[in-house]
């Protein structure tokens, strides 16, 4: 019979870490770290979600919920950074909680990651392709692609067209699979030079924009409580409090992608030093980039702009600048190629998190052998990478962005809490571990990660505690029927 909370021994953990030479690269240092945190964090999240953040749920008080989300990160990533600092191999989330509480909280967290880094990639896609549309217009000045071809069956336009396929979303997370199978050394160079355009346009907006900013769309700056019902018939909570929470809960999601650096701890040259730099440092530059972008993106143009699909509903901060800022057409254009090379990096650096998390667990022997095989030139797990696309594409081509943008966040911030648990627990079960980097005032500042990341789980509504039941219980369903028989720490027996 075997153990739901089996643990694997941190010893053996790092044992399989020292066997690097075997298996992945040590490449990465701390510089790329950061660069690899930023080029996940500044995506979809900023230059597509605040804006639905501020027409469905808090208007300019959505730069309370990036404060509020903020918080929320930087506890639950002084967590990860104590986790990645003392057990530096691949897996995040999914690593530490085998280590310290078991096999069966491990694989749900597992599954859970598949929400943030294959469902992320899927969302930012979906919004990729918007911009695509933009750039086709804007840009090359030819007519854009057609409804159907790049809206999820999910989605009806105003004049009654169905979606049938979102085939951009569908053909960029084709193209960075591929990228990804060739190897980390070259992705990492490329995602520098992204890292440095994207930083560049956001700054750009913040200091050219500020003085388009109209204050009367700021006020109230906190819009009174009430409901708004979006044209899909979905029910937001909209201004007071619990607006800002569910703006929250939603421009999370604009944060995701400093915990993508600790999936790559196998793959880092001095692991215990540049973890937490890597972790910490990105979320510090995007959070402050952040509230001023969402600030002035707010100043630009009021609510009803940014709920309405023909104005500021789809490429947002390329409509805002179009219309708040006259003169400034060829800035839109700039944000237009950016953000379709910016996107680009962030899907990379959530696959990448997304192979080495099933590469860990088929290690493991919760997955099939497959995700784990390496490719004898490039050293990387290239059957993972292909079997991911298929889901990834799936939900790009087929389920709408609102929708897998809410499924990421929640997922994301499920697995923050247990992150945030993991700490404690292994402080009382390993206090004798090395730790290179410690959690300041454990327990006061994991408890109040999982409070923070807990508010902006309620925040998101019960349609996404539904989606998230619905996703746990399909784990549940292949933990039961295949994870538990295949398992490696419950069945020694099984080979290599
Ligand atoms: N933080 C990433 C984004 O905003 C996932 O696109």
């Amino acid at each position: 019979m075997s153990n739901l909370f089996a643990k694997k021994s941190v010893q053996k953990l790092l044992k399989e870490a020292d066997e690097s030479e075997k298996g992945l690269k040590r490449t990465l240092t701390s510089w790329s770290l950061v660069s690899l945190g930023i080029g996940a964090i500044i995506g979809a999240g900023i230059f597509v979600r605040t804006a639905a953040a501020a027409a469905q749920n808090a208007g300019p008080s959505v730069t309370y919920g990036f404060v509020l989300a903020a918080i929320g990160c930087a506890l639950a990533g002084l967590c990860y950074a104590e986790l990645s600092s003392s057990i530096p191999i691949s897996g995040s989330a999914y690593t530490y909680t085998y280590a310290t509480m078991g096999e069966f909280l491990a694989w749900i967290i597992g599954w859970d990651l598949i929400l943030e880094y294959a469902v992320g990639a899927a969302t930012v896609g979906i919004a990729w392709s918007e911009y695509l549309n933009n750039f086709l217009t804007q840009i090359l000045e030819v007519a854009p692609i057609p409804y159907q071809w790049c809206h999820s069956p999910m989605q009806v336009s105003a004049e009654g067209v169905h979606g049938i396929i979102n085939l951009p979303a569908l053909g960029i997370v084709t193209l960075i699979s591929l990228l990804l199978i060739k190897g980390i050394q070259e992705s990492a160079l490329v995602n520098n030079i992204i890292v440095i355009l994207k930083v560049t346009i956001v700054i750009m907006i913040i200091a050219l924009g500020w003085q388009f900013m109209r204050p009367e769309n700021h006020t109230p700056y906190i819009p009174a409580p009430t409901t708004y019902t979006d044209h899909d018939g979905m029910v937001y909570h909209f201004g007071g409090i619990m607006g800002i929470l569910g703006a929250a809960g939603t421009v999370f999601f604009a944060f995701i992608g400093f915990d993508a650096v600790s999936t790559a701890a196998q793959e880092t040259k001095d692991p215990k030093k540049s973890m937490p730099v890597g972790i910490l440092g990105s979320l510090v530059i995007c959070t402050v980039l952040y509230i001023l972008f969402a600030h002035v993106l707010t100043g630009l143009e009021d609510v009803e702009f940014f709920r309405d699909p023909s104005r500021g509903g789809e490429a947002s901060v390329s409509a805002a600048i179009q219309a708040a800022m006259p003169g400034y057409g060829w800035l839109s254009k700039c944000v237009t190629l950016a953000i379709l090379a910016g996107f680009s990096s962030v899907i990379l650096v959530l696959l990448l998190g997304q192979s080495r998390v099933f590469y860990s667990m088929s290690k493991d022997g919760l997955l099939p052998k497959v995700f784990s095989d390496i490719h004898p030139k490039y050293k990387t797990p290239y059957k993972g990478n292909l079997a991911i696309l298929v889901l990834v594409a799936l939900f790009a081509g087929l389920v709408p962005g609102n929708v897998v943008g809410h499924m990421t966040s929640i997922g994301t911030l499920f697995a923050f809490i247990l992150v945030c648990i993991a700490v404690i627990v292994l402080r009382k079960n390993e206090p004798n571990m090395v730790r290179q980097f410690k959690t300041p005032l454990v327990p006061f500042v994991p408890i109040l990660g999982v409070i923070a990341c807990g508010a902006m789980i309620f925040g998101l509504g019960w349609e996404n505690w539904l989606r998230l039941i619905g996703w746990l219980i399909i784990g549940f369903i292949i933990y039961f029927g295949y994870s538990r028989k295949h398992s490696k720490v419950n069945h020694p027996e099984i080979e290599d």
